[in-house]
């Protein structure tokens, strides 16, 4: 053996979820939704007011939609035809970081660098079109204190960003800047939303009933439209940065990621959950059990390919792990370590749906649950092994028989058809 099976064992052991440890983080994250509401010391749930209510489904016009939050930057063209109908009419993409070339997220790169590269993109979508007037969505993926749809502050960078000189400012100022430097004054922005705000829009625009928006990718995120019950606010999408969630049981893996991470003790949830950290997790554990300090740095991509790995000498994950660590495994070590990987994708999925149970707890109080649909998108939920099945399976474990009534639809165009639809939404007041 290539390592000690005991030691195996407790690694593996300490990304174990129970089903009774899974109502506790359920029960926990419905509390830290009231408290945070209330805005009580102590919650971890920021549950940002979005000044966003849910789309009228007759929205109509061509809008301009920034999608600004992971990995790419879009810019599309995008006409509402109303009804949920709705055509893409240009879309250009391309990455915040491009090795050797630029890279706009690190602490090196500044505002103006990263705002005027999204004008380049917007000015692509437009085909430098000066005259025509245009209205622009933003979706802008991270948590931003707001005090209506056009006035969002960035509060703290996540997902590693560390851009100079964006926290604490209103982020659509820094675009319209950049637009005014470019001599693009035909462009408005007049919207900015969460990503998981747009996903809800985008998912409401055509499918009734749709009340949870979320995020499952390089971040892990979700909002529910919230209608204050007891009447004291006028009803609105509330952002929650659930991956700030904290009352979580941590492993002594996810101490070392958080220790290691551009920002200590914040997005807990996010850091057991989310594509970003995955990969890392999975490294963490399997350097320690292969008495290593530090971690093997795995993409999430890789830990997908080792745990789809069906070959029985499972020699697609032997060589990945191989490449890695500089060590040879046999094909059961192989197996073990696959389920190693699993364990960590495992968790995951089980802790993103105790919160969905919390939110749809808690919008339901003690009515019975309506027939209802949470919008999902994101590259962790849509093309990971396992996350998708255990999603479902710990959801229907948790919300028992009221399971039937609560679907999930996977919501792909989200991020942009809701800017969108967000400065659709401005105009229609
Ligand atoms: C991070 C951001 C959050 C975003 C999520 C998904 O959690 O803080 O705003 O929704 O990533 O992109």
């Amino acid at each position: 053996m290539g390592f000690d099976r005991e030691r195996y064992d407790r690694i593996k052991a300490a990304f174990a979820l129970d089903d009774e440890a899974l109502r506790k983080i359920a029960d926990d994250f419905r509390a830290d939704m009231r408290a945070g509401l209330a805005g009580e010391d102590g919650a971890t749930l920021r549950m940002l007011r979005s000044y966003a209510g849910l789309p009228s489904s007759r929205e109509n016009g061509s809008f301009l939609a920034l999608d600004f939050g992971g990995t790419n930057v879009r810019a599309l063209r995008i006409l509402l035809k109303g009804n949920g109908d709705y055509e893409v009419l240009s879309k250009v993409a391309k990455p915040l970081t491009l090795p050797g070339v630029y890279d706009y997220v690190s602490a090196d790169a500044t505002a103006e660098e990263m705002f005027d590269f999204l004008a380049e993109i917007i000015d692509e979508a437009i085909e430098g079109n000066r005259m025509t007037k245009y209205l622009l969505g933003h979706t802008f993926s991270f948590p931003s204190q707001q005090t209506d749809l056009y006035n969002a502050s960035l509060i703290v960078w996540t997902k590693e960003f560390a851009t100079k000189g964006v926290e604490g400012k209103i982020v659509n100022d820094l675009l319209k800047d950049a637009l005014a430097r470019r001599g693009m004054t035909n462009v408005t922005p007049v919207a900015v939303i969460n990503d998981t705000v747009a996903v809800l829009l985008a998912a409401a625009y055509r499918q009734e009933h749709t009340y949870i928006g979320s995020i499952y990718a390089t971040g892990q995120n979700t909002c529910y439209y919230e209608e204050f019950a007891d009447g004291s606010e006028t009803a609105t999408v509330i952002n929650m940065e659930s991956g700030g969630f904290g009352h979580l049981p941590f492993s002594v893996y996810d101490d070392i990621i958080d220790a290691s991470s551009e920002q200590p003790g914040a997005q807990r949830l996010e850091k057991m959950t989310s594509g970003r950290y995955l990969g890392t997790l999975f490294g963490t554990a399997l350097a320690d059990l292969l008495e290593q300090d530090g971690a093997y740095p795995f993409t999430s991509i890789e830990l997908s390919e080792i745990v789809a790995d069906a070959y029985l000498d499972r020699h697609v994950a032997g060589a990945l792990l191989e490449a890695k660590t500089g060590m040879t495994f046999n094909a059961a070590e192989r197996t073990l370590l696959q389920e190693l990987a699993a364990a960590v994708i495992i968790r995951s999925a089980r802790i993103v749906a105790a919160t969905y149970a919390g939110i749809i707890r808690h919008r339901s109080g003690e009515n019975p649950l309506e027939n209802q649909y949470i919008a999902l998108d994101g590259s962790v939920y849509e093309k990971m092994p396992l996350v998708a099945h255990h999603l479902r399976a710990a959801l229907d474990t948790l919300l028992e028989n009221d399971a039937v009534n609560v679907q999930i639809i996977l919501e792909n165009a989200g991020s942009a058809l809701g800017a969108a639809l967000a400065a659709a939404m401005t105009e229609a007041k």
